[in-house]
C-alpha cells in the first residue's frame, strides 16, 4: 500500500516544529514522525478492533497519530497526552482543521500508576539521553522503571510506560539501538514477553533526528513478522527471530553457519573502559604512576594494534565519582597476559588483535574474557565465515558485543586457525574458519 500525502490539518503541526528551541527539541525529544510511517503502522495496530475503542498516544506532539486513528476510526475516542502546552495547542488545531475530536491533558506520561487505560497505544516515545535528563527526573525514572538500567535512553521507560497502559495493542515508531545494546535487554525482555506482530526496519534518515529506527507492533493476534516498512508501504521478510536475545532485521541471511553452542556459550565480550571524560583520564604524555596503556577502537586493525603511546589512569572509583553513569570493568578483565581486543563497524569488517601489552582499552573497543586460545577467537573473528555471517544480519554502525555472542561456535579443531592468526595469515585464517565450520 502506498501512503497517501501529509494532510493538509497537519500544517499546525509543521509550524509548532519549526519553533522548536533546541535545547527544548533535546530535552525533550521532540521528532515528529514522517506521515507515511503513522498512517501504516496505525493501520497495522487497529486491525480486527472492535466497536468504539479508546485510543491514547501519551506523547501526541501535533497529533498526528491521532489523525490518522481518527480517519480510520470514526467511532475511537482519541486522547492526547503530551508534557509540552504548546504541542497541545498544536494538536488542538490539527484537530479542528480535520474536524474530528481530541481529548487533551498536559501531563507527564511516566507519573501515575493506571494500567489498561486505552485499547490502543500509539506514537513515537521522546528520545533523550540520560545525561540530558534534570538529575531529579532521572533519579525518579531510573528508580521506578525496569526498563531503565545503564545507559538506556528515555524512550525505554517510555516504551515500558506504553505497555503497562494498554489493553493489548500498541504500535510505534522508535530509535533501533534497543534491539542491540547491553543496556536495553530490560527493555527487550518487557517487549518480547509480548506478542509483537510486526518488526520493521526503516530507511536510513526517516527523521530529523539521525538515528535508526524501527516501527514495532503488540498485537493479540501477532503474526510474529520481520520486515521493512518505507513510503512505498511494508515488505515482509519472514518471520521474527531472536538468537542469543538479539533480533535479526535483514532480509534472508546471506550465510548460515553450523554451530556447536554460540560463541556467548564460552567467551564474553565486554566494553572497555568507559570514562565519560576521556581529556582527563587520558594522556599522550610519558606513563605517570598509577597509568596503564591503552588503546582505541581506530588502533586496531586485524591480528595488530597499532600503539599511539596513550595511557589512561584507571581509578575506577575516581572515574565513577566524577561521572556516574561511567561503566569501567574491574581491572582483572583487562591486567592479563593475553586477551582479545575487538573494533570494527556492524555490517562492514570485524577487526580482532590479541593484546598482550596488558592495554586498558577505551569503550569503542571490545576485550574477551573466558578460557580458551584467544588467537583462535582473534582468527574466528577475523575469518570471512564470520563476517559474512555478521554483515549479513547486523547493520548498525558499531560492532555490538550482544551480537556477537549469538555467533554460532565451529565444532572443527581450532589450533590450525590459532596459528594462521598468530602469523596474521588472513587466507589462512579464511582457509580454516570454514574448515572449523564445516563448510
Ligand atoms: C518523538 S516526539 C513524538 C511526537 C508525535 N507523537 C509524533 O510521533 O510525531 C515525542 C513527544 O513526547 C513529548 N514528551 C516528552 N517527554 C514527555 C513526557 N514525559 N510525557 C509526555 N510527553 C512527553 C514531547 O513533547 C514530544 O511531543
Amino acid at each position: 500500500m502506498r501512503s497517501s500525502p501529509e494532510p493538509e490539518a497537519l500544517a499546525p503541526g509543521r509550524r509548532w516544529e519549526a519553533q522548536i528551541p533546541a535545547d527544548r527539541r533535546k530535552r525533550l525529544g521532540q521528532w515528529l514522525t514522517p506521515w507515511w510511517a503513522v498512517e501504516a503502522v496505525t493501520a497495522e495496530a487497529l486491525r480486527g478492533l472492535g466497536p468504539n475503542p479508546v485510543i491514547l498516544d501519551p506523547a501526541c506532539g501535533d497529533g498526528r497519530w491521532l489523525l490518522a486513528a481518527g480517519r480510520l476510526r470514526p467511532d475511537a475516542t482519541l486522547l492526547g497526552w503530551d508534557i509540552d502546552a504548546d504541542a497541545l495547542t498544536a494538536a488542538a488545531e490539527v484537530a479542528q482543521l480535520a474536524g474530528l475530536t481530541f481529548q487533551l491533558s498536559q501531563r507527564d506520561a511516566l507519573v501515575g500508576d493506571e494500567q489498561g487505560v486505552a485499547d490502543v497505544i500509539l506514537g513515537n516515545p521522546p528520545y533523550v539521553r540520560p545525561q540530558n535528563l534534570p538529575a531529579a527526573d532521572r533519579a525518579r525514572i531510573w528508580a521506578r522503571y525496569k526498563s531503565a538500567t545503564d545507559k538506556a535512553d528515555l524512550y525505554a521507560p517510555f516504551m515500558e510506560r506504553m505497555i503497562q497502559l494498554s489493553r493489548g495493542r500498541v504500535a510505534l515508531v522508535v530509535a533501533d539501538t534497543w534491539l542491540s545494546m547491553v543496556s536495553f535487554a530490560a527493555l527487550r525482555d518487557i517487549v518480547f514477553a509480548e506478542p509483537v506482530d510486526l518488526l520493521a526496519r526503516l530507511p536510513a534518515g526517516s527523521f530529523g533526528a539521525r538515528v535508526g529506527t524501527v516501527a514495532l507492533v503488540i498485537h493479540p493476534d501477532s503474526q510474529a513478522r520481520r520486515g521493512e516498512l518505507g513510503p512505498e508501504g511494508l515488505v515482509v521478510h519472514g518471520p521474527l527471530t531472536r538468537s542469543g536475545g538479539v533480533v535479526t532485521l535483514g532480509a534472508a541471511p546471506a550465510i548460515d553457519l553450523p554451530g556447536d553452542g554460540v560463541l556467548g556459550d564460552r567467551w564474553r565480550l565486554r566494553m572497555g573502559v568507559v570514562c565519560g571524560d576521556y581529556a582527563h583520564w587520558v594522556h599522550p604524555g610519558p606513563p605517570e604512576p598509577g597509568d596503564q596503556p591503552t588503546c582505541r577502537g581506530k588502533d586496531v586493525a586485524r591480528f595488530v594494534i597499532h600503539d599511539q603511546g596513550e595511557r589512561i589512569r584507571y581509578d575506577a572509583a575516581a572515574i565513577l565519582k566524577r561521572t556516574p553513569y561511567a561503566a569501567p570493568k574491574h581491572a582483572g578483565l583487562f591486567d592479563v597476559p593475553e586477551k582479545v581486543v575487538l573494533s570494527g563497524a556492524s555490517g562492514a569488517l570485524l577487526r580482532a588483535a590479541v593484546d598482550t601489552a596488558r592495554r586498558f582499552p577505551l569503550d569503542s573497543c571490545y576485550v574477551s574474557e573466558g578460557a580458551g586460545d584467544p588467537w583462535a577467537l582473534c582468527g574466528l573473528l577475523n575469518s570471512a565465515p564470520v563476517n559474512l555471517w555478521y554483515g549479513a544480519r547486523f547493520t548498525g554502525a558499531r560492532v555490538k558485543a550482544v551480537e556477537l555472542h549469538g555467533l554460532p561456535w565451529p565444532a572443527g579443531e581450532l589450533s590450525k586457525l590459532a596459528e594462521a592468526a598468530r602469523a596474521g595469515d588472513q587466507a589462512g585464517v579464511d582457509a580454516e574458519a570454514a574448515r572449523a565450520y564445516g563448510l
